[in-house]
């Protein structure tokens, strides 16, 4: 089935992967491409609507990001802030630099009756920009204002181009949802066809198609990706599909089993086994760096995957469990490398595998919906996200057998007591780390003289910021108890409230 689809045009906003969000929400199916190829996108995609994104420039300064009007003459477009400027200003209105910076909260002045944000005035509106348009451009009426902005929505009804000033994407604009609904199903009269069951129809089909009668191998970890990936694969192609699962020894407690028990009760795939934790822990021996602990862990992946090569060499496709944000991480330029991310990139020579990529266009709550809808449990599909690397990227210093063991028992601690509360919920992540300094403590009128454990539990939408979670006090402290009575090795436990950024996510 073909979907109707809206393209955002990025122009680097920090909202611009919400706006996707947002219309895939309201059941269009939406993808982000940079401002650099947007016409080639638009006339490749040939997209229902287009939606122009906010960014940092001013269409004013001298190589500014910009967009080509005549690319989208039949096609209705919505520009959100950066965007809305643009319009104005490469269509002839009058766009200047405000005098100053207007960033958060404001009230939707009067608007005009029957325009996109008709019978929005008074509600509330999120604000975050540096120029504003003085004159709509010709054949544009400008539809509302706010106290210091006099015009914070301009639309041309004929044409069906719309834009505001203020994101309707973020929840600070609470009846942001109401503007695009209108914009998508009102003015484009789109249907919103896309749902995770269409999503399933059109993979399996499209799967089927690539993969023909040859063998696909699945890495999975365990973790919801892979799973989901595996369950969709399995679907499509049945017994042509391999799994191979690599226990390194950096799992959570109970965790390989977990995974063997759920792969063969829910969809029964061939899956294969490697147990390398020996091999992992030998050439992790006496590494601490971070980034080298992440390279040495791919590259025994590899090894892993070389010790089975008769078992593998059948497969025609590597199917990875790669999600939207990646690909959208991967696609910027710009970004700042924080991690090296493990993957199985990097495969043996004799392994000459084309890859295939069914959730590439799924955001992490997408891929659990779709996983709910094949059937799998909930306790697979609504798994915390868990690093490739594993444990050995929350074991600060050299990664033992015994370190991790330290660790492995006190996450178990941490997580099971707030699964048994009911407070795992609301949680993105939550585990326990395990620092490479030592304190004294006093234990049985002893002196201690032992390592620390690191809590940290976080809220987030993806990962790409996130939040310490405000537990109870009460909770934490008999955590803490719990840990430095039952495992040995451990005489402190700390609780980390740094947000991401300035931190990440992980310790290392
Ligand atoms: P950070 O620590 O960068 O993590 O804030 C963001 C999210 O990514 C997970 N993470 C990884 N996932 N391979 C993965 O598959 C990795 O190497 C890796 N490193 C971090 C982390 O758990 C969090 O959800």
């Amino acid at each position: 089935m073909v979907h109707q689809k809206v393209l955002v045009i990025d122009f680097g906003g920090q909202y611009s992967q919400l706006i996707v969000r947002r219309v895939r929400e309201l059941g269009v199916y939406s993808q982000m491409v940079p401002w650099t190829g947007a016409a080639a996108s638009i006339r490749e995609e040939k997209p229902s609507a287009v939606i122009l994104s906010g960014g940092p420039r001013s269409v004013l300064e001298d190589g500014a990001p910009t967009f080509d009007f005549g690319e989208v003459e039949e096609i209705p477009i919505l520009g959100i802030c950066y965007g809305m400027q643009l319009m104005a200003y490469r269509l002839g209105g009058k766009v200047e630099k405000a005098n100053e910076r207007e960033y958060g909260r404001r009230e939707l002045g009067p608007a005009i009756a029957g325009s996109l944000v008709g019978g929005l005035s008074g509600t509330q509106i999120w604000m975050s920009h540096g120029d504003q348009v003085l004159n709509a451009p010709p054949g544009f009426e400008a539809t509302s204002s706010t106290e210091s902005c006099p015009i914070s929505s301009i639309e041309n009804p004929d044409r069906n181009w719309y834009a505001v000033q203020f994101h309707p994407e973020v929840t600070h604009t609470p009846e942001g949802k109401t503007l695009l609904r209108r914009f998508l199903f009102d003015r484009c009269g789109l249907h919103g066809d896309w749902t995770s069951e269409s999503f399933i129809e059109d993979s399996v089909a499209a799967i089927q198609k690539e993969v023909g009668d040859q063998r696909v191998l699945c890495a999975v970890s365990g973790g919801v990706d892979s799973s989901v990936m595996a369950a969709l694969m399995t679907k499509a192609i049945g017994d042509q599909v391999t799994c191979v699962f690599i226990d390194h020894g950096l799992l959570r407690k109970k965790e390989a089993e977990q995974v063997k028990e759920a792969f063969t009760a829910y969809f029964q795939p061939r899956l294969i086994t490697i147990d390398a934790r020996d091999q992992f822990f030998s050439a992790l021996k006496g590494v601490t760096d971070p980034e080298q602990k992440r390279k040495i862990i791919g590259a025994e992946f590899v090894r892993a995957f070389e010790s089975h090569a008769d078992e593998l060499k059948d497969c025609t496709f590597l199917a990875q469990g790669t999600l939207y944000p990646d690909v959208i991480e991967s696609g910027s330029s710009t970004a700042a490398k924080i991690k090296t991310h493990h993957n199985v990139g990097g495969l043996p020579d004799w392994m000459r595998l084309k890859v295939i990529e069914p959730l590439r266009w799924l955001f992490k709550d997408e891929v659990r919906a779709v996983g709910k809808n094949l059937g799998l449990p909930e306790e697979m599909v609504d798994r915390e996200p868990f690093p490739g690397p594993g444990l050995a990227v929350r074991i600060l210093g050299e990664v033992t057998p015994e370190r991790v063991q330290i660790v492995q028992e006190a996450d178990w601690i941490f997580r099971s007591e707030l699964r048994a509360r009911g407070l795992h919920k609301d949680i993105w992540q939550s585990y326990a780390a395990l620092l490479d300094v030592r304190s004294v403590g006093v234990m049985g009128d002893e002196r201690t003289y032992q390592q620390p454990i690191v809590l940290r539990a976080v809220q987030s939408e993806d990962a790409m910021t996130a939040q310490a979670v405000a537990l109870p006090f009460d909770v934490l402290e008999h955590i803490a108890n719990r840990i430095v009575n039952e495992v040995s090795g451990i005489n402190r436990v700390l609780y980390d409230l740094t947000s991401k950024p300035p931190a990440t996510i992980e310790w290392e």
